[in-house]
């Protein structure tokens, strides 16, 4: 019999070590910024050498409640030495537990599990064409979806589908049929593409994170809600990003009381623990999916669901969603003191904690990214989204004085940068 041989793994690398191995092993699907986790606690991070950093990027906002929050920890050991995974080939404690938590705290009749973010934004489509053909009488195979310009719900092919940006596209052809573009923040053009009696849902981030945190006028939100239930169109949030207290609400649509007909979660429904996505509806339309049409090994895990239930907990206990809404304001205004003072800085915008700074220079420049790199060196870890924007989202437990000292080293390496 021929022997096995694979390397052993070790517990401690370097950072220069565990670079070069995911470059030389991994596929190319990232361009990280030079800097390797090892550790992390709350706000914080650590590289394998020991050098400390202020994590302003909170994993695109999945580790909202800060990196190993102890309680959602202790949720994983208890229930990881129980049971991990049951599939729903079976029922498990936890489930309907989670799922009775979720609707109540929401608002909806019933929750349906998934695990990344794209698998449940995919879900919400699908319960929406489904939705389109059963109740709303859509003929077979004839049902849209509108989607804005702009939109990012991740990579799959139904989500690629449905983007403007041409680097997640190149050559993935040939894509979904049925989807319908129209520009984001523009509800003459909403109005319009609504009148289409095919059209069985309007999928939209409340606040658009990977273009560049980008916010609507006021009032979009609610307006968009308002004109959906006119035509007899489901709105879809995907508050993958925006929601679980990160803009200073629990809903990024809540701060339009804007209640969409599909809710999508994902990302620091967890805490960034463990990949767990839910999707949100009531009866009507989540009923529409029978036994066997739809479905996920891991979706519903009993360990993602404890761990969610958790992750929840320690939101609201914590305050964490108040203190987004604090931090938020005291972080702008500390920032526009900056934008003032320094002409490479364009604008500061966002919600609670989901901010960004706009770079003065040509959206292919690499600024952004250099002053990313300087940012770095100065113990703050932040990555350019979409060429000249930096998206700044720390995690939302950051304390008053994080804060300011992380607005110091953003300055330092500014006046670094332009030296
Ligand atoms: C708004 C939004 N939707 C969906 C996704 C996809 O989530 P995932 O990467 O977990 O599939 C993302 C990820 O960044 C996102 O920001």
């Amino acid at each position: 019999m021929k022997t096995i041989t694979y390397p052993n793994p070790r517990t401690h690398i370097s950072s220069e070590e565990a670079i070069r191995l995911e470059f030389d092993y991994s596929a190319h699907n990232y361009h990280p910024l030079p800097v390797v986790l090892e550790r992390g606690l709350g706000t914080k991070v650590w590289d394998p050498e020991g050098n400390e950093y202020f994590d302003f990027l909170s994993a695109y906002s999945a580790v909202n409640q800060g990196h190993c929050h102890p309680r959602i920890l202790n949720a994983l050991l208890e229930q990881a030495q129980k049971i991990t995974l049951s599939s729903r080939a079976f029922y498990n404690t936890q489930l309907g537990q989670y799922a009775r938590f979720m609707t109540s705290l929401f608002g909806y009749d019933r929750l349906l599990p998934m695990n990344t973010g794209v698998e449940a934004a995919e879900t919400a489509v699908k319960l929406a064409r489904r939705w389109g053909y059963e109740i709303k009488g859509i003929a077979p195979d004839k049902a849209k979806i509108i989607f804005v310009a702009g939109n990012f719900w991740g990579r799959s092919l139904g989500a690629i589908s449905s983007s403007t940006d041409p680097s997640s596209r190149k050559n993935f052809g040939p894509f979904m049929p049925g989807y319908v573009l129209i520009p984001y923040n523009d509800l003459e053009a909403l109005s319009a593409a609504l009148k289409d009696p095919e059209v069985a849902g309007f999928m939209l981030e409340p606040i658009q994170g990977e273009a560049g945190v980008v916010v609507p006028d006021a009032g979009y939100l609610k307006e968009v809600r308002r004109l959906c239930k006119d035509h007899q169109v489901l709105f879809i949030a995907d508050e993958i990003q925006t929601g679980i207290g990160r803009t200073g609400r629990m809903l990024a649509c809540d701060h339009e009381d804007a209640r969409p007909d599909i809710l999508v979660l994902g990302k620091a429904l967890s805490g960034g623990v463990m990949p767990v996505s839910a999707v949100l509806a009531d009866d009507e339309i989540m009923l529409t999916i029978k036994p066997g049409e739809h479905g996920s090994t891991f979706g519903g895990n009993p360990l993602g669901a404890r761990v969610a239930i958790a992750a929840m907990e320690a939101l609201l206990d914590e305050d964490m969603i108040g203190n987004a809404e604090r931090m938020g304001k005291r972080f702008r205004s500390e920032m526009q003191k900056l934008v003032d003072q320094y002409p490479l800085l364009k604008l500061v915008r966002g919600k609670g904690l989901l901010n960004a700074v706009v770079i003065n220079d040509h959206p292919d420049s690499t600024t952004a990214w250099e002053l990313c790199m300087k940012m770095k060196e100065n113990g703050l870890l932040a990555k350019p989204t979409h060429g000249n924007i930096i998206r700044l989202a720390p995690p939302l437990v950051i304390t008053e004085a994080q804060l300011l000292e992380s607005i110091n080293r953003f300055e330092s390496a500014l006046k670094q940068f332009i030296r």
